[in-house]
């Protein structure tokens, strides 16, 4: 018969020690909330092994926002919450889920994860899991590492008769010194867990029902002492939230090298874990890319380049700190060196801002060139038109924003402003030094500035000499 699984990730404590508003499960790491991490291991260890699985998630406080996690999760078909309405300790979490999920009861097993502890993988799960079917007459098996650093775990307390969890603001000076640290990974046997849970009490220095307590001396339970201690690295404080984080993006960085993507200092750049990068592409040092990023192939991005939730296509090349957000950049575009792509900026294939541009909601069609000094905004321009350098569009009447349209094929001179709401045809011309106030049509040349005149031999009015 096949047997069943229930795994449990507790999520719902503060994160006292991390000082921050937001729930510890869902502070970011490498751009992502600690808790995917540990959903995602939890899944794939489901679906590796030949087990019934259901996965719940103890959320408790700031709820909603976890509830909002939840909702927009991609696999929150596989998933139910659970309310613990008081952050008790880590028992009386396991059993906000028995509680709210009393379904949980029927599964053999019962896999309780800790969801500040990104770096597992369904690897330590399947040997955990392993160990336990391996003895009839288990109850249960504790996942333990040795560290150098044992401060803030549970020590493994070994005695004639088994173990005990002792937690460090209970542990006696020598226990403190034991290396041997519980990870918070755990499976059981659903039926210990059912006839220990409610005895559990909160006789402790914390006041709390520690789930630790299901694992004592003359029970049939064991620490299965894992040699690495990475994968089991807490988050608890933001130091050690910097650590994790930085792990996760080193591998993330590896795994990218070996897909074909060229880190001139891989230890100089941020990625996200969910960014993806295409073979061919160049990236220099002092790069940040963030969220929903994708870079196709063959992209080259140059020093000190900020991207974010963007879209970068085959052969685009992103020069010198520049910066992107929510940008769309298509194939063999160049951008930059020091251009700011806004929101809904649409630059089309083999168009070209160059030093200084700004460009906000507005689609650039392929080959347009705003080369220097300009800002975009609420436009729409066509192919192969040519901005010259110091265009503005007056997009803002202090109310409203308003769009520019501007034609294929038009030039603009320097230092124009078209003043929005505003259209300039296929195939215009607009003179430098221009303010545009009226429509252009197809072909039109719209000329806008003072009369010029020159006053020979005056200048010497005009140029004050030099005192002493
Ligand atoms: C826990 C273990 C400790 C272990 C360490 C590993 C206990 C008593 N201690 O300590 O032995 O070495 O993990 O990282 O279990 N949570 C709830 N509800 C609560 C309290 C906590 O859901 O009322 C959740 C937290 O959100 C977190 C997890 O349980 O995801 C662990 O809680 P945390 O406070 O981090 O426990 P540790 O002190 O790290
Ligand atoms: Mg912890």
């Amino acid at each position: 018969m096949v047997k069943s699984i229930g795994i449990v990730i507790l999520a719902a404590g503060k994160g006292t020690r991390m000082k921050t508003d937001v729930p510890k499960a869902l502070s970011l790491c490498a751009g992502k909330p600690l808790l995917d991490f540990v959903v995602e291991a939890a899944l794939s260890f489901a679906r590796e092994s030949s087990l019934k699985a259901e996965v719940g998630v103890v959320i408790g406080h700031r709820k909603e926002l976890l509830e909002n996690w939840w909702q927009n999760h991609s696999q929150k078909v596989n998933m139910k919450l659970a309310w613990q309405r008081e952050q008790k300790g880590t028992a009386d979490a396991l059993k906000a889920c028995f509680e709210d999920l009393p379904h949980f009861w029927n599964y053999d097993y019962t896999l309780v994860a800790c969801a500040d502890t990104p770096l597992i993988t369904s690897q330590e799960f399947n040997q955990l899991f392993d160990i336990l079917k391996s003895d009839n007459e288990l109850l249960g098996v504790a996942a333990s590492f040795e560290t150098a650093q044992p401060k803030g775990y549970g020590r493994i307390v070994h005695g004639k008769s088994g173990f005990n969890i002792v937690e460090e603001k209970d542990a006696t000076e020598s226990e403190r010194l034991i290396r041997e640290v519980n990870s918070g990974f755990y499976i059981l046997k659903t039926s210990h867990v059912k006839n220990l849970l409610n005895q559990i009490d909160n006789k402790n220095k914390s006041g709390e029902f520690y789930l630790t307590d299901l694992f004592k001396q003359n029970f049939n339970v064991r620490a299965v002492k894992f040699e690495s201690e990475l994968p089991f690295l807490g988050v608890n404080t933001l130091e050690q939230l910097a650590k994790v984080d930085k792990v996760i993006r080193s591998k993330k960085i590896t795994n990218l090298m070996i897909e074909g993507v060229r880190f001139l200092d891989p230890d100089q750049c941020y990625i996200d874990f969910d960014v993806q990068i295409g073979a061919g592409t160049i990236i220099y040092p002092g790069c940040t890319l963030l969220g929903k990023t994708t870079i196709e192939q063959n992209v080259l991005i140059e020093s000190n380049t900020f991207i974010k939730n963007s879209i970068v296509k085959s052969g685009a090349e992103i020069l010198a700190s520049s910066y992107l957000e929510d940008a769309i950049v298509h194939d063999e575009a160049t951008i930059g060196p020091m251009a700011r792509l806004r929101p809904g900026a649409d630059i089309g294939p083999d168009a070209k801002v160059g030093n200084f541009v700004e460009v906000k909601k507005s689609k650039l069609s392929r080959g347009v060139k705003v080369s220097h000094l300009s800002y975009i905004g609420d436009a729409e321009i066509g192919e192969n038109s040519n901005i010259g350098c110091g265009f503005i569009t007056c997009n803002y009447d202090g109310a409203n924003k308003h769009k520019t349209k501007i034609g294929s094929n038009t030039f603009i001179g320097s230092d124009c402003q078209a003043v929005a709401p505003i259209e300039i045809g296929n195939d215009a011309f607009v003179a430098a030094g221009s303010t545009i106030t009226k429509n252009i049509p197809d072909g039109g040349f719209g000329i806008a500035r003072s009369q010029q005149t020159t006053k020979e031999g005056s200048a010497k009015r005009f140029l004050k000499s030099k005192k002493g």
